[in-house]
């Protein structure tokens, strides 16, 4: 088990385990210092756990790492990896900002207290509502995507008789070597507006100078990236874009986001860069093309969702039927699966996974741990060596902080599970554990359909 531990030091998003990973003498997983065999009983089963001290490491570190390279920065944390107002709080504390891409995000943020000027609007099909939301609560940036929405957004600044801040995204042209699905700054993405256009976009800019205001520019190229180029070519082409915009209109830019993007390790094969190398990468870019095109440096601005809330999460199931194939596969059916972890099935994602109540259990066997939805794909990870599993055992899969919670489902009509976060032997939820009642809560009946 060690060697999935601390792989690099003070790089989180290459452990597999949580921070506080340990285990009980009795062969029991320990996160945050609860034993997850009591909170399984206490808090039943699926359940995900967050574990606090890892959050807090990564955050500090994406800022430890910026701080011995940068001075000038603003790291925002990536709302849509894990929306919880606790965890929200947690990132607000370490100094975070907040990068939303909707109307309940945005909420979500102000409940959480959140400066309103550190929180970034994102997203490629704003509504007229959402911006007006935003331009009402003093969001302090919005990332405008197309056309349509630098119509939108210079008719709401103008209705509320401002002028806002906004950051233009471009679409750089980078491939990355990651999932497709995941893709997003090549160049025939549904993001950002094209190059090519940049003219016609300032242009508009200049024009309605009473209502908009341009900060900077904005890309961000995909998700799970394992390379440090990519990066550096985004600061290249988009410090190109500040110069040749100081050049022919006269307007010197203040800001540089960079977007999220750096990947986790979810199994031993996967090996991703460090949040130091990255940093240091990015604003070694950004100081030498800087002075190549005689620049002032601009203000660093990042994303990262994944590689801060990934590692912190583990999902913990209770095995139910289990089924040998004769001749063939042994399926171990969980009581969640693919409502409650969508990647396996979305982009034939990799976990991996522990019996968290039989980590001692020297004799392994190969199973294929199934959810319980009704798909012959909801598989969560085929072909895994676990000790001799039982019905009643508790199976812990790794990694399931980020886009887990936040894309889980109500398919089937099973309840969403309840988030605890624990640190220091403390188990306290930050999201409660649907019910039926709530299932059923928009539920309507036609009055003609009833019989009596
Ligand atoms: N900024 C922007 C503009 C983004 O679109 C994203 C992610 C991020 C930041 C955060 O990226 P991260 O650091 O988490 O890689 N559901 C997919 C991932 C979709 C990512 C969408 N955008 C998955 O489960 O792999």
């Amino acid at each position: 088990m060690t060697n999935l531990l601390k792989k690099k030091h003070h790089a989180l998003n290459n452990n597999i385990f949580p921070l506080s990973f340990k285990t009980s003498k009795k062969g029991e997983l320990i996160i945050g210092a609860c034993n997850t065999v009591s909170l399984a009983n206490k808090f039943n089963t699926p359940l995900y756990i967050i574990d606090e001290k890892t959050f807090n490491h990564n955050a500090s570190e994406y800022i430890r790492c910026l701080k011995k390279y940068y001075s000038n920065f603003l790291v925002l944390y990536a709302a849509k990896a894990f929306a919880c107002k606790a965890v929200f709080k947690l990132a607000n504390n370490i100094g975070l900002g907040l990068d939303v891409v909707s109307g309940g995000e945005i909420q979500l943020a102000l409940k959480s207290g959140f400066k309103h000027e550190n929180i970034y609007f994102h997203g490629n099909n704003k509504s007229f509502e959402e911006i007006q939301m935003a331009i009402k609560n003093k969001i302090g940036r919005i990332v405008c995507d197309n056309f349509y929405e630098l119509d939108l957004l210079q008719k709401a600044a103008h209705d509320n008789n401002k002028v806002i801040d906004i950051l233009i995204r471009l679409t750089p042209g980078i491939e990355c070597h990651t999932h497709e699905y995941i893709k997003t700054g090549h160049l025939d993405s549904k993001f950002g507006f094209d190059m090519l256009y940049l003219d016609e976009v300032l242009n508009y800019i200049k024009k309605h100078g009473k209502n908009l205001r341009l900060k900077g520019y904005h890309a961000h190229i995909g998700s799970q990236i394992f390379e440090l180029k990519p990066f550096s070519d985004i600061v290249d082409i988009l410090l190109n874009k500040f110069s040749y915009t100081k050049k022919k209109y006269n307007l010197g830019l203040t800001e540089l986001d960079i977007g999220g993007g750096i990947g986790i390790s979810y199994t031993k094969k996967d090996d991703p860069i460090t949040i130091h190398d990255w940093a240091k990468t990015t604003t070694d870019s950004i100081k030498a093309k800087c002075k190549k095109l005689n620049l002032n440096l601009p203000k660093l601005i990042c994303e990262p969702g994944r590689s801060i809330i990934g590692p912190c999460g583990v999902t913990l199931y209770r095995v139910g039927s289990i089924k040998q194939v004769p001749n063939g596969r042994k399926f171990i059916s969980v009581d969640g699966g693919m409502a409650d972890n969508p990647r396996p099935i979305t982009y034939q994602a990799k976990y991996t996974a522990v019996a968290a109540n039989k980590m001692n259990s020297k004799s392994l066997e190969k199973v294929t741990i199934a959810g319980r939805y009704c798909e012959t794909g909801d598989l969560i990870i085929k072909d895994i060596l676990l000790p001799k599993i039982n019905t009643g055992d508790l199976i812990a899969v790794f990694s399931t902080g980020a886009y887990n919670y936040s894309m889980s489902s109500n398919y089937n009509m099973v309840p969403r599970p309840a988030c605890v976060l624990v640190n220091n032997g403390k188990a306290e939820i930050v999201i409660e554990r649907e019910t039926y009642t709530d299932l059923m809560a928009k539920h309507k009946m036609p009055s003609r359909l009833y019989s009596p």
